[in-house]
Order: C-alpha cells, then structure tokens, then sequence
C-alpha cells in the first residue's frame, strides 16, 4: 500500500514537472513569434538565403537567372523574415503592365516548417501588395497547385478569387489554380492597417519567367 501511494506522488511529480516544461516551451514558442524581423531585399547577400527556402518548398525548379530576374529588377517586392539570425520565410515577386493592366505578380511564398501557422506568409504577401498597390498596380496575381490548400486558404482569406483553372500547369503535372485580387478589396485594407509601416510561370532554367508559385510534394 506504502509503495503504491510513494510511487503515485512521484508520478504527480513527474506529471508536474512536465506541464512546467511544456508551459515553458510555449512560452518560448509565443516569444519567438513576436521576434520575427521583416526585410526587403537587401542584395546579393539574401539571394542564397531565398533560394535555398523556395528550392527546399516548390516543386518547379528555378535557375539562379530567375531568381536575379525578380529580385534585381523588382528589389522592392521581395521580402524575407528573420528569426533570430535565421531566415525563415520569404516573397518573391514582379510588377508590369499585362495587357493593358498594371499588374503585381506574386512568384514564389515559402515559410519553413516549423514558423507555419503564426501568420509570416501573410505578413509577406501583404508587404509585397501594399508595395504594389502603392506602384499603381489595378491587380495581383499568382498560380497555386488546385491541391495546395493552404496556399489556396491563405490567398481567400486575403481576398484572391480563383480566376481560372490551368491544365496540367506544372511540371509534375498537378493543374493550377489562377489566382486573382482586385483593388481595393476591403479584406486586405483591413490587414494592411493593422500593419506598422513598411520596412522599407511557368518558366525553367535559363528562360526569362513568366508565372509560377507550386509546392513541393
Ligand atoms: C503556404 C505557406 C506559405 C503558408 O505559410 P504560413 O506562414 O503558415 O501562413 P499563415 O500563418 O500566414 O496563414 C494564414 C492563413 O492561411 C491559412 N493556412 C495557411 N496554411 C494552411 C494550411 N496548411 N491548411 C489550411 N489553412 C492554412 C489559414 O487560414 C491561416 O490562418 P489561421 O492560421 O489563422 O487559420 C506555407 O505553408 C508554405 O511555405 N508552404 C510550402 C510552399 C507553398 O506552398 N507556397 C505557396 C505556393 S503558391
């Protein structure tokens, strides 16, 4: 009887000990999402840092003229989220005029495993559309895989409707959804006021690009 009764006090022991450790995990978890540091593209330094995110995430394969394509001409629609030192996320996009609209364009999103869920992606994005906004641009597109779900939740939820279905768009032969936002949408002024201020394809190997944002499966 003794025995037993020692060995339940050392098992609530135990027990409380780990529900201190896991209190203090979370803690720790909740201060690092308040520690994310948003940069815009800030040179030659931070292209391996998005190309090593968005070669580990995407399935299309992109070649290092690509990636300079976006980020030289459009330094200021590319954004990269740090923690603690380490890149975790970043955006890639383009701005122009397509058939007589001026149009954003949004290439490449990627957020590592373990920040998901704690709103970076979207933090992202909407740098990079209030940037375009700010440029003139009438609307935003982009292309996601039809079973990329959260791509696909996270664009609706900022006001991306699905334009068009594409055919065996990517190379792995999954079809794409063609997504686009027209300005204003009132969902996306709503997360861009609660912003502080800003900090500030389908194409392969050597091609000048055109559109493309799939993930790896
Ligand atoms: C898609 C991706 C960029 C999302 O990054 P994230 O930082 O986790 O996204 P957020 O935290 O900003 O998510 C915002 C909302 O999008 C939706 N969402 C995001 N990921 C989701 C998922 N896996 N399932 C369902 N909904 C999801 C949710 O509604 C979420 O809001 P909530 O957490 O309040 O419910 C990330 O999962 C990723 O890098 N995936 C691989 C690469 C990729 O697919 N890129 C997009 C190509 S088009």
């Amino acid at each position: 009887m003794e025995t037993t009764e020692k060995k339940t006090e050392e098992e609530e022991r135990k027990e409380s000990e780990k529900e201190k450790e896991k209190e203090k995990a979370e803690k720790e978890e909740e201060l690092s999402a308040s520690e994310i540091e948003y940069v815009s593209y800030g040179g030659e330094h931070h292209l391996p840092l998005i190309m090593g995110l968005v070669d580990s995430e995407l399935s299309e394969p992109y070649s290092i003229f690509t990636y300079r394509y976006f980020v030289y001409l459009w330094p200021q629609l590319s954004f990269l989220a740090f923690h603690r030192g380490k890149c975790v996320g970043t955006v890639v996009c383009k701005m122009g005029e397509h058939r007589n609209t001026f149009r954003g364009y949004i290439a490449m999103l990627v957020v590592i495993k373990p920040y998901r869920g704690r709103g970076i992606a979207t933090e992202l994005v909407t740098r990079s559309i209030r940037v375009m906004m700010e440029s003139g641009c009438e609307e935003v597109t982009l292309e996601a895989e039809v079973t990329n779900k959260g791509a696909l939740a996270l664009y609706g939820r900022l006001g991306f409707v699905r334009a068009k279905r594409l055919f065996r768009y990517y190379l792995n032969g999954v079809d794409a959804f063609r997504l686009k936002l027209l300005f204003p949408s009132p969902v996306l002024q709503s997360s861009l006021s609660m912003l502080t201020d800003s900090d500030s394809g389908h194409w392969h190997n050597d091609h000048i690009p055109i559109e493309e944002c799939s993930e790896v499966h």
